[in-house]
Formats: C-alpha cells, structure tokens, sequence
C-alpha cells in the first residue's frame, strides 16, 4: 500500500480536523502518501483531491469545522455513484480509503469496501447516535456548547422568572439532550428515546415555582415534536411564561474540546495502521476507554440505546 485518501462526509463535527491532521501525520510517518478528497463524496466524484503534506495539516488541530469542507450526498449511492468512485480511486493509484463522518458515510464507505477500495470508517458527528462506539468525535464539543448557552439562558431566565425550552440537535437521537441536561443542570430533559408528559413537566414547572424557583430550564431534542407548538402548549397548561431557545448549527461549530482532540487524534492514527496491517471494512469506536474496531455495516446495526442510569438520575436531580 502506497498512496491513501482521507474525506470527511456528513454535517461536519468539532475535532474532523484533529482526525485529518492525524491521519496525514501518521500515514506520512509510514511512508505512505496521503491524497485529502474535498467535500466528502460529491468531490470524490468529481475528482476533488489534494495532496497531503506534514505542513498541509499544522495550524488545524485546534479549528473546528473541517478543513476539507464536507457535502451530504445521498445521491452518491444511487445512479453507479460508488462504482464511478471506485473506478476514479483506482485510475488515481489510491489503494484505500478512510472516511470520517456518521452513519450515512459510513454506508457509502461499505459499499466501496465491497467493491475492492480497502476503506475504514472514523466516527465524527456531534449527534453520538452511533451504538457501536460510546462516543463520537465532535460529541462532547456540542455538549460544551449547549452547556454554555444554557448557563447565559438560565441568567434571562431567572431574572424573567419565564421558563426557557432550549432545542438542541441530535435527529433522533437524545444524547445532546441528556449529557448537556445534565451538565447544565436542567430541570426536564426531552428525548426521543422516552416518551414524555405535559401534564408532569407542568407539575414539576408548577412545584418548583411554589417552591420559590424563578427559573426553569427544559432540554428538548429536535427529535421529539415541534419546538414552537411545545413551547405554546407549555405555557398555557402551566400558566407560566416560557420561550423557545433554538441553538442550532452553534452546536456544530467552534474549537474541539480536550476530549474531542484527543479521540480524533487517537481514531486517526488507529485507522491507518487498521489499513496498514491489511485491516479494511471496519469502523474505529471506542469502549471503555479503549479504542477497538468493528465491520462497518454490523457498527451501523449496532442499535444506539438511551443511556437510562443517566436519564434517571438526570430526573432525581431535577426533582
Ligand atoms: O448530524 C448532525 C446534525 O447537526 C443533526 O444534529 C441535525 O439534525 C442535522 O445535522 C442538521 O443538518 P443540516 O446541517 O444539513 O441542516
């Protein structure tokens, strides 16, 4: 194995950067030439590809974003797109492939695996909604985000004494939701995992207003139901103001936390020594603290489940 590449697919995450840098740097160090493919699949059909350097990737450790830019293309797997990509692969001498990104990559990562571009897949997506691995890279950057603006929302809301339901992202997934619930001390946490209740979160909106609370924060996943129509129902079966906080592409953005850097630095180099030990098809995770790997489309099955230990003591804490 001579030549590599290296694309970042998807909505991009806090630490994509950290992985690329990582995987340039590491495959240099093994002799290897490293090809950068822009804008995830779309430039790979089109031909988009940039040689990697050591200095190509110095200065972006600490940048959010990814420096590659990225495209969801979910045409890419339809109309001969993966055998079109394949064929531009090889005509280009790269003899395999590693693909940062979320589930949706990693299925066209697969299909291009089967069709003889050894490739591996690297978990980054801020929504951790991959089962497989405890934590994706980008994960704990949006939790920091959405903490920090809770903590300035917590300030409006304690001097209104209004209720603030905070949307955050995550599709349908609540981990966003509950890590940050937890961390910022939020008094409900809505996810799509667990159905919830109007008439209990008013209850608790209501005791906690007797109990003298001026403020009251709700998280709420992207996932569940409509943000403003919560919002409204909110206030009228509680009789309390509240208002409807959208954080948005905010959470995707900015520098990555200690954790993320590291998680990406780790997976990066893990994926081009899986390749250089002949290893392919497989999607880096970590368990335990313990980095480990698994075949692409089993990682993809791999059902996402709620955290409940967290969800309930999320729930005592709030009480
Ligand atoms: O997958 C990451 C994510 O930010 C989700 O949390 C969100 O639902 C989606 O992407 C938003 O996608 P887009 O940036 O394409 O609007």
């Amino acid at each position: 194995m001579k030549r590599i590449a290296v694309l970042t697919s998807g909505g991009d995450a806090p630490g994509m950067n950290a992985a690329i840098r990582s995987v340039v740097r590491v495959g240099i160090y093994h002799g290897l030439e490293v090809i950068g493919i822009r804008r995830g699949y779309e430039g790979l059909l089109e031909g988009d590809f940039v040689e990697m350097t050591r200095s190509s990737v110095s200065d972006i450790l600490q940048r959010g974003g990814t420096i590659l830019q990225t495209a969801r293309s979910p045409e890419f797997q339809e109309n001969g797109g993966p055998e079109k990509a394949a064929r531009i692969l090889q005509d280009r001498g790269i003899d395999s492939l590693i693909v940062i990104g979320g589930d949706g990559s990693f299925k066209g990562a697969k299909l291009l695996n089967d069709l003889g571009i050894p490739t591996i897949g690297v978990p980054g997506t801020i929504d951790n909604d991959l089962g497989y691995t405890d934590y994706t890279i980008g994960f704990y950057t949006a939790i920091e985000t959405v903490m920090e603006a809770v903590g300035k929302l917590r300030d409006t809301s304690s001097s209104h004494g209004r209720m603030f339901v905070v949307e955050v992202m995550g599709r349908n997934c609540g981990d966003i939701a509950l890590y940050a619930g937890v961390i910022s001390g939020a008094e409900n946490v809505i996810v799509p995992e667990v159905d919830y209740d109007m008439a209990e979160i008013c209850r608790s909106v209501i005791q906690g207003q007797e109990r003298g609370k001026n403020h009251h924060i709700i998280l709420l996943s992207e996932g569940v139901t409509d943000a403003n129509a919560f919002t409204k129902e909110l206030s009228e079966c509680s009789g309390y103001p509240a208002r409807l906080a959208v954080i948005g592409h905010l959470q995707r953005g900015g520098s990555p936390t200690a954790f993320d850097r590291l998680l990406a630095t780790q997976m990066g180099a893990k994926a081009v020594e899986l390749l250089i030990h002949g290893k392919s098809g497989v999607a880096v995770g970590i368990r335990g603290n313990k980095l480990h790997c698994m075949e692409i489309d089993e990682a993809i099955g791999v059902r996402d489940r709620l955290n409940m230990n967290l969800y309930e003591l999320a729930e005592i804490l709030a009480k």
